[in-house]
């Protein structure tokens, strides 16, 4: 069998605090990309989705499991991962272009040769003509087509996306969402991308991965397959309305079993609070 790209076995994060009990944000997340997969991980919010970038990314360490890149521990940020953050994360006293040129510095790149890069990367997100605009200068849009950019052009082995298309208009999103599919099939990355979106991961994803609701755990896996070129909106076809309705039900019954949850834990606590809590 081959190496997976990027592995992630038995991954634990939880976060302590003095005097508050241990919070598990992930758990037991156990997953594999292989060379070149685009794999989409869809979950509701506070599921653990950025918290598992961040590991992924390697900002932070798990507490139990491991994250392996071609079979090896990751040990810390490096240039061989790529991240795309959901907000901006561009350098606003720099141009486009010089943001592009950030990650080149580190590689030790010529001056020349980085300009070159970087305006060969603006050209890929269609930003030809851009490279001196300063990131106030753009719309939001055009900011993350800069970030997808930046972390292009130092030739990451993994792009690692946290809801980059989260903050934009649904007709922006759109068509970033197809620049980033041509853009993969232009380069052959493997991508690893997080969503809340059904839609948005059933679009992109060669297979997506329902998580859980607190702590995150991954419920199924599901490959999608559609033939895009058969029909124009893909969106309204009959698979793609399956695959949606297969991962709302998945999701649905988690938020329903939180919410029970809570509402059995909140009907546990009321008669205390009627017991002798009142001022
Ligand atoms: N540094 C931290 N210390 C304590 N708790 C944290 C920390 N980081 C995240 N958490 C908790 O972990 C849980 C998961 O957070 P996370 O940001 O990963 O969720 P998410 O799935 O990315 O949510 P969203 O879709 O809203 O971005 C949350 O309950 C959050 O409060
Ligand atoms: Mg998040």
């Amino acid at each position: 069998m081959t190496t997976p790209k990027l592995e992630l076995r038995g991954v634990r994060k939880s976060f302590s605090s003095p005097g508050k009990p241990e919070f598990v944000a992930i758990d037991d997340i156990s997953i594999a990309a292989a060379e070149g997969e685009f794999l989409v991980l869809v979950g509701p919010s506070g599921s653990g989705k950025s918290t598992l970038l961040d590991l992924v990314g390697g900002l932070t360490t798990p507490t139990a499991g491991e994250i392996l890149l071609d079979g090896k521990p990751i040990t810390g940020p490096g240039l061989d991962r790529g991240v795309v953050f959901q907000q901006y994360a561009l350098l606003p006293w720099r141009t486009a272009r010089a943001n592009i040129e950030f990650g080149l510095e580190a590689k030790g790149i010529s001056r020349r040769q980085r300009h070159a890069i970087a305006d060969e990367y603006l050209g890929l997100v269609g930003l030809g003509g851009f490279g001196d605009h300063y990131p106030h200068e753009l719309s939001g849009g055009m900011k993350q087509r800069v970030a997808i950019a930046r972390s292009l052009a130092y030739d990451p082995e993994v792009l690692l996306m946290d809801e980059p298309f989260a903050a934009l208009d649904a007709q922006t999103r759109e068509s970033l969402q197809d620049e980033l599919l041509r853009i993969w099939r232009a380069t052959g990355k493997t991508i690893l991308f997080i969503t809340h979106g059904i839609d948005e991961a059933i679009y992109l994803g060669q297979r997506v991965a329902v998580l859980t609701e607190r702590p995150g755990r991954i419920k199924e896996v599901l490959p999608i397959s559609i033939d895009r070129d058969s029909v124009e909106d893909i969106r309204s076809s009959e698979p793609f309305r399956d695959y949606r309705h297969r991962i709302w039900l998945s999701l649905r019954s988690e938020l329903q079993s939180s919410t029970n949850e809570d509402e059995a834990q909140r009907s546990s606590t009321l008669p205390l609070i009627g017991a002798g809590n009142h001022v």
